[in-house]
């Protein structure tokens, strides 16, 4: 008889900006049949998932929307319940990031990372909104594509030519917000040194992630690695970050502390105590994410924790993306899908068998 396992299953916490679509549902069912499957051969597996809360798009929403960033969080939270609850998806924990322990939690794994000597303070020039009086992430400004022309386009990329590039290679860029044309303004952040611990992670990523995923992977890793930017300004909606006021976490600083702050609450609720779970030995950590988000997962997240003094996760289970006849799920083609939607016209266990039946590895899986 195999020895009964404590395993720690998470997906990707959704952003409390949008609703749950067909597209998040592989992932999230995909965690939902695993741990299911680990829960009957005996193991304890938790399903630990929570709300992403903060940065600049929760806090321009809010704003339009004309309700405080909070009240617009507690609203997706329930309507987020409400649809997993509908497809049949058995949380053991879901929270928010924008919670207490998360915030406890936050700051006391960058203290760790700043007392070794792995944050930098640098100043750097952005795109600053003279009137929104604040700092624009890269979509967040507009204009036209350096490369192809076309108009519109968001400061990272074209989405008519898929050229990348930095807003400041824009023409005519100007403030998604307002519409003003933004200035350059300068601006000390703060650096995570993530090259420190680029022989950690050479080693590391091969024996955690798939190896289409440790493949791309290496790339970066065959090069100098470079500092992550983890701080932003006010206005933000987000945690202040101790000893540097007016100073932010990015929010993908805290967000994947949320997957353990939510494992605190589990435990805090089970009478367990949460660093000896977390790091005990018979402790299993896996996460189920999409493609898209491999590099904070396998590159960032490992360093932090390794740099905190905790446990690693076990495995990176990385996924594929949802299409759509074939094609990108897109609301203007009219073939973006909600998870509201679906619910109002079919019965969700067909989607859970369909996705059962279609989810390989990092394959893309297509609905037709
Ligand atoms: N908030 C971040 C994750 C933070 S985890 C510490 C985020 N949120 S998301 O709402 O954009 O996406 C949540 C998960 O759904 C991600 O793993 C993402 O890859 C997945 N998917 C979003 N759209 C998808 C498809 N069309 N198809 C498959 N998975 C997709 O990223
Ligand atoms: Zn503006």
């Amino acid at each position: 008889m195999e020895t009964s396992r404590s395993i720690i299953a998470t997906s990707a916490l959704p952003y409390a900006n949008g609703v749950i679509h067909l597209g998040h549902l592989v992932e999230y069912l995909q965690t939902d049949y695993w741990v299911r499957f680990q829960k009957m051969r005996g193991h304890e597996c938790l399903y630990i998932c929570a709300d992403d809360t903060h940065g600049t798009p929760i806090m321009i929403r809010a704003r339009k929307e004309g309700i405080t960033p909070e009240q617009l969080i507690a609203r997706s939270q329930e309507e987020h319940l409400k649809d997993f609850k509908e497809f049949q998806i058995q949380f053991d924990e879901y929270s928010s990031t924008n919670s207490e322990q998360n915030k406890a939690l936050s700051e006391k794994i960058f203290l760790k990372m700043e007392g070794e000597g792995n944050i930098e303070p640098r100043t750097i020039e952005q795109n600053y909104c003279e009137h929104d009086k604040m700092f624009l992430p890269d979509r967040f400004v507009i204009g036209t594509c350096p490369n192809c022309g076309a108009e519109d386009q968001y400061g990272d990329s074209c989405d008519n030519c898929s050229a990348t590039y930095s807003p400041t290679d824009m023409k005519s860029s100007r403030c998604a917000v307002c519409g003003n044309p933004p200035i350059k303004k300068g601006s000390e952040h703060l650096f995570f040194k993530l090259e420190n611990f680029r022989s950690f992670l050479s080693e590391w990523v091969p024996k955690h992630t798939q190896s289409e995923v440790s493949n791309k992977l290496q790339e970066w890793l065959d090069q100098e690695l470079r500092d992550w930017d983890i701080s932003r300004d006010a206005p933000y909606f987000g945690f202040e970050i101790p000893g540097h006021p007016g100073k932010y976490f990015y929010v993908w600083v805290d967000a994947p502390v949320g997957y353990m702050s939510t494992t605190q609450k589990w435990c805090a609720r089970n009478d367990r105590d949460f660093d000896s779970f977390w790091n005990g030995d018979n402790t299993e950590i896996y996460h189920f994410i999409g493609k898209d988000i491999v590099y904070f997962h396998a590159l960032f997240w490992p360093a932090m924790l390794k740099n905190a003094g905790y446990k690693t996760p076990s495995q990176i289970f990385v996924h594929g993306f949802l299409t759509v006849n074939g094609e990108k799920m897109s609301k203007s083609k009219g073939t973006f899908i909600s998870a509201r939607t679906y619910l109002d016209h079919l019965d969700p266990t067909y989607l859970r068998y369909y996705y059962a039946c279609k989810i390989r590895g990092i394959e893309d899986l297509d609905l037709n």
